[in-house]
């Protein structure tokens, strides 16, 4: 037994930004965002809130699945950005669609939280415990980042991505692994804020996320291709017959050390990161739900999710898509 994806949804926040409007922030250029990172814009928040995007997400995903949300049993969100300690996302993501026969709770494990928060809902399937799950990734990086540190605030974008996923017999997911490493903890570090970004106004209290971009470049590059490696062979899944490589969109050039690391195409590792930016626990469901409306997903295609980040923290899910 396990669990498929049987509906796929996502929310941005309506403003748009370019690599230029970064550029008249802080020393740098298009060129080389474009270069060092595949970044060309992403979405910031001017109001939108990890609950309410991971709300949108949420919704779309029901209606792709064609469920209601009172049929929700399990309702997971996965972030490291909420806007209140309490009430949780989840529950005010409960609220406001509706899903009130759901248990609804939050998990953090930073980029990698969506693939925890995935293997959590396969772990309570799996138990018998619930039949059912809609899990969401969603963030609203901007209020963490220093929007005059360069090194970070070219990096992240907001939005969320959502799934809604039911119990199967055959097919699903096939194998997962995830790995924390606390000692490492310090290389990315934030404090919780309020909703705050330069296109909604400044705070000038310094404490924003702080990152030391090179060590997760290499932590990634080295670890994620091990973790994959690592899930196929738990799923009883050879390279070759993986169709897609989903990846935390952290950086074009990490998921080309990566497939250069497995000797696999780069045609095999599709990318958004142009246009969203680094949107941490948002990123693969948001990738996953536009290649889903694109129709590049068929039937009986093997996917492998891989995603890293603040822990440190990574994880490789193998699935089988519906
Ligand atoms: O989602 C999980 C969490 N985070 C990540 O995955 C981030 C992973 N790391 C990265 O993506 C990259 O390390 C960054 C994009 C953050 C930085 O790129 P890099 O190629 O590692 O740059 P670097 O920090 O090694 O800096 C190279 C040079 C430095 O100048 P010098 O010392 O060589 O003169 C920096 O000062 O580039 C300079 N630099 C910049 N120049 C223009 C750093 N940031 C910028 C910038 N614009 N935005």
């Amino acid at each position: 037994m396990s669990i498929r994806i049987l509906g796929t949804g996502s929310a941005l926040p309506s403003r748009a930004v370019t690599n230029e409007e970064i550029a008249e922030l802080v020393e740098t250029s298009d060129e080389w965002i474009r270069e060092r990172t595949g970044i060309a814009g992403r979405h910031v928040s001017t109001g939108e809130t990890v609950a309410s995007l991971a709300a949108g997400a949420c919704d779309m995903a029901l209606r792709n699945a064609r469920k209601s949300a009172d049929e929700v049993e399990l309702l997971l969100v996965a972030t490291c950005s909420p806007e209140d300690v309490a009430p949780c996302a989840a529950c005010q993501v409960q609220k406001e669609i509706g899903a009130g026969n759901a248990v609804a709770f939050d998990l953090n494990a930073a980029c990698a939280g969506f693939l925890f928060a995935l293997h959590t809902a396969w772990a309570y399937v799996e138990s018998g415990i619930y039949r059912n799950a809609l899990v969401a990734g969603s963030e609203v990086l901007s209020k963490l980042v220093d929007w005059k540190d360069r090194g970070t605030c070219i990096l992240f974008g907001d939005g969320a991505g959502a799934v809604f996923v039911e119990k199967c017999e055959e097919g699903g997911i096939l194998g997962f692994v995830q790995h924390s490493d606390g000692k490492k903890g310090g290389v990315l570090t934030g404090v919780g804020r309020p909703l705050d970004n330069h296109w909604f106004h400044l705070n000038p209290d310094g404490n924003y996320l702080n990152m030391d971009g090179r060590e997760i470049f290499s932590f990634a590059v080295r670890q994620i291709p091990k973790t994959i490696e690592e899930a196929l062979e738990k799923a009883g899944i050879a390279l070759g017959d993986v169709d897609l490589f989903l990846l935390h969109q952290a950086n074009r050039r990490i998921i080309e050390g990566i497939s250069k690391r497995l000797g696999v195409d780069m045609a095999r590792f599709p990318m958004n990161l142009e246009r969203m930016g680094n949107t941490s626990s948002a990123s693969i469901p948001l990738l996953l739900d536009e290649l889903n409306r694109k129709g590049e997903l068929r039937s009986g295609m093997r996917l492998v999710l891989s995603g890293f980040g603040a822990g440190l923290t990574c994880g490789a899910c193998v699935l089988e898509w519906k």
